[in-house]
């Protein structure tokens, strides 16, 4: 079975954030505003654990604190609301009243506010934000087309979000549960780092699930082709929106087991987990970015 690594929608389940909106601004596809520049634009981006990183598995440590996740309202096809472009991204909103995460280490119980994507530039360029062993990840594809079904449900919205600012809601069902098919939650990794867009804020506890949505390539192209990062009669296609990893620093990622070398390099799904210190939370796939905050 052929497995392709399709330009990544990175699913990861991201905080919302509280602090003040970020007044620079930034971009990715400029060389004045990209990710490589965001240093200069915000103390935040410029400190000593920001994310994404590039997992080295030889050097992940077995951590058994690291237990299952309970989802609660993951199976419920109501649950997602809104999708919008936001410029930089395709956000969904969830109904975070009905959607809760708790276990896995996490410091409490955490509410999933939305989750973004990621992807790179068509099925052939991928776009994950954090890499593994120094391989970037698309969402994987695969050779069928319009699979699964939850993801052609949803990235049928994509053109009723072309513009930024563009918002729709969605109407049609589909659950949490339905855009992570296959994807063996009990296994991910932890560290320690930080949003990957402005202000890049850190205490973000990321939870990074070893295996891939998969979805096919056809799909993944849709976002490529469809998004624009303004205006779409005067801007170009949204493309590449990830950040480049950055130095690890020292910081130490785990796992339920310490990953054992061999052919088979363990494919990643970004899942950030909570963020402590601003009460928020994030939990992504590599092709989607689940953002959550701690529930009252
Ligand atoms: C997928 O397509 C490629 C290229 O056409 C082909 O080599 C491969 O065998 C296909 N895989 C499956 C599982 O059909
Ligand atoms: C980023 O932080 C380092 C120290 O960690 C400092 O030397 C450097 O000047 C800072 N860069 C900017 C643009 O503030
Ligand atoms: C596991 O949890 C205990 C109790 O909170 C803590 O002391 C220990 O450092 C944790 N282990 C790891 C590997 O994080
Ligand atoms: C997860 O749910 C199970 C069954 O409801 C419960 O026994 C367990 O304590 C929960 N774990 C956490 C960490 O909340
Ligand atoms: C994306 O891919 C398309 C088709 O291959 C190409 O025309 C376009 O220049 C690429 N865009 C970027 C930003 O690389």
């Amino acid at each position: 079975m052929s497995v392709l690594f399709v330009s990544c929608l990175a699913v990861c389940l991201l905080p919302f954030v509280h602090t003040a909106p970020v007044s620079v601004a930034w971009c990715y596809h400029m060389p004045w505003c990209s990710d490589t520049v965001w240093s200069t634009i915000s103390k935040e981006c410029n400190g000593t654990e920001q994310s994404p990183i590039n997992i080295v598995t030889a050097d992940v440590q077995a951590n058994t604190n690291l237990t299952s996740f309970n989802f609660t309202g993951y199976d419920d096809d109501t649950n997602l609301i809104e999708i919008k472009n936001t410029g930089h991204s395709i956000k969904v909103a969830l109904d975070h009243e009905k959607m809760h995460v708790e276990g896995g280490d996490l410091p409490g119980l955490f509410t999933s506010m939305q989750f973004h994507l990621h992807w790179g530039n068509g099925s052939t360029m991928p776009g994950s934000e954090h890499t593994v062993d120094g391989k970037q990840y698309p969402m994987e594809g695969t050779n069928d087309t319009g699979k699964p079904e939850s993801w052609k449900t949803l990235t049928s919205y994509l053109a009723d979000v072309a513009n930024a600012g563009d918002e729709a809601c969605i109407t049609e069902y589909i659950s949490m549960n339905d855009l992570l098919p296959g994807v063996d939650r009990t296994k991910y990794y932890r560290y320690h780092g930080s949003l990957t867009t402005p202000n890049c804020n850190e205490g973000v506890m990321w939870t990074i699930f070893k295996e891939p949505v998969k979805v096919s390539k056809d799909l993944i192209d849709l976002f490529s082709t469809n998004v624009f990062i303004n205006k779409a009669s005067s801007s170009s296609l949204m493309t590449n929106n990830f950040r480049h990893i950055q130095p690890i620093n020292g910081r130490i990622v785990t796992s339920q087991v310490t990953d054992v070398a061999g052919p088979i390099v363990p494919l990643p799904t970004n899942s950030c987990l909570s963020d402590p210190s601003v009460s928020q939370t994030e939990v992504s796939q590599s092709t989607f970015d689940l953002v959550m905050e701690e529930y009252w």
